[in-house]
């Protein structure tokens, strides 16, 4: 269906940032321009223009990423999935917390289109600007029909919502699948894909619920010296889960244990995840007694918020 409508929703981020100066990629303000302005100079590829559907869902620096906009987003993705006018989503976001976003949507959604979401490391000002081309390619892998899932594209480069990291605060390729490897690439407007596309988990019965306030995770990191203090406060301060950012194969301070054990005990959630950036965790057996979890611990913070938020907690 050639025709089919290609939804492109702006969330501000460095994409849309503005500077004084061409030459300043550090002094800048994001989320200045609008999506409609960012998709203006765009070669008129495959007439796209023609076919896209652009809506403002918000305009803020990532780093500030907020509930209701991941309310919004959400619900209005899942709209567009289900419109069989609609062949693919394009969203224009920061680079901060992208891979939030990104996982965000994967665990509530499971898209049976391509869901891609896009970004800049240089404001829209910048002499040397990627957002444009990171756009192009956003907006191929949304036209391209046998892609589905919720992906990110920077730098040429196509990743999953489970794996992306952004790795680097200033090189334009920012962004790494760590040992799991990209998925794909974007080359002179053709898709190049390596491995299957992510696929996932369709808990839309968690689209109801995201008015509610998120409940309370926190993450309590691992490292020298640490003790349970940090523990205490955010247990009186009603944290309801705790994610551990673990040391190595997530292993974690003595000093933290007796911390963790009260709040087990209390019935707050607690989720031990590693601090490495790759590998995967080893199982042992010591560790029984506790949860452990695969993902990063941002993305882990997100899992165990949304089981919590889920109408069976
Ligand atoms: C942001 O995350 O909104 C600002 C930084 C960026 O997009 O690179």
């Amino acid at each position: 269906m050639a025709d089919r409508k290609i939804l492109v929703l702006g969330s501000g981020g460095t994409i849309a940032g503005v500077g004084a100066d061409a030459s300043d990629h550090t002094g800048y303000t994001a989320g200045q321009l609008g999506v409609a302005q960012l998709l203006e100079g765009l070669p008129d590829r495959l007439d796209w223009q023609r076919r896209l559907v652009v809506e403002q869902v918000a305009q803020l620096d990532s780093k500030d990423m907020d509930a209701p906009t991941w309310a919004r987003l959400a619900r209005r993705v899942a709209t567009a999935l289900a419109d069989p006018q609609v062949q693919g989503v394009v969203i224009t976001h920061g680079t901060d917390t992208l891979e939030e976003t990104a996982y965000f949507l994967h665990a509530v959604l499971a898209p049976s289109k391509p869901v891609v979401l896009t970004c800049a490391m240089r404001p829209a000002t910048a002499l040397g600007a990627d957002g444009p081309q990171n756009l192009m390619d956003a907006l191929t892998l949304a036209d391209t029909p046998q892609v589905r899932g919720v992906l990110v594209v920077c730098a040429g480069t196509i990743h999953g919502p489970v794996d992306v990291q952004k790795v680097h605060p200033y090189r334009l390729d920012a962004f790494s699948s760590g040992d799991a490897g990209v998925i794909g690439y974007v080359e002179e407007g053709r898709v190049r894909s390596l491995r299957a596309w992510p696929a996932g988990q369709a808990r839309l019965q968690l689209l109801e619920q995201l008015d509610r306030p998120w409940p309370r995770v926190a993450i309590v990191m691992s490292h020298a010296l640490a003790d349970g203090w940090v523990i205490q406060a955010l247990l009186e301060q009603g944290a309801r889960g705790l994610v551990v950012a673990a040391t190595g194969n997530a292993t974690v301070h003595l000093g933290l244990w007796p911390g963790l054990q009260r709040a087990q005990e209390s019935g707050v959630k607690v989720l031990i995840a590693s601090r490495c950036p790759l590998g995967q965790l080893l199982a042992n057996p010591e560790q029984a007694a506790w949860r452990y979890s695969a993902l990063s611990p941002v993305k882990a913070r997100i899992a165990l918020a949304l089981e919590l938020l889920g109408p069976e907690s």
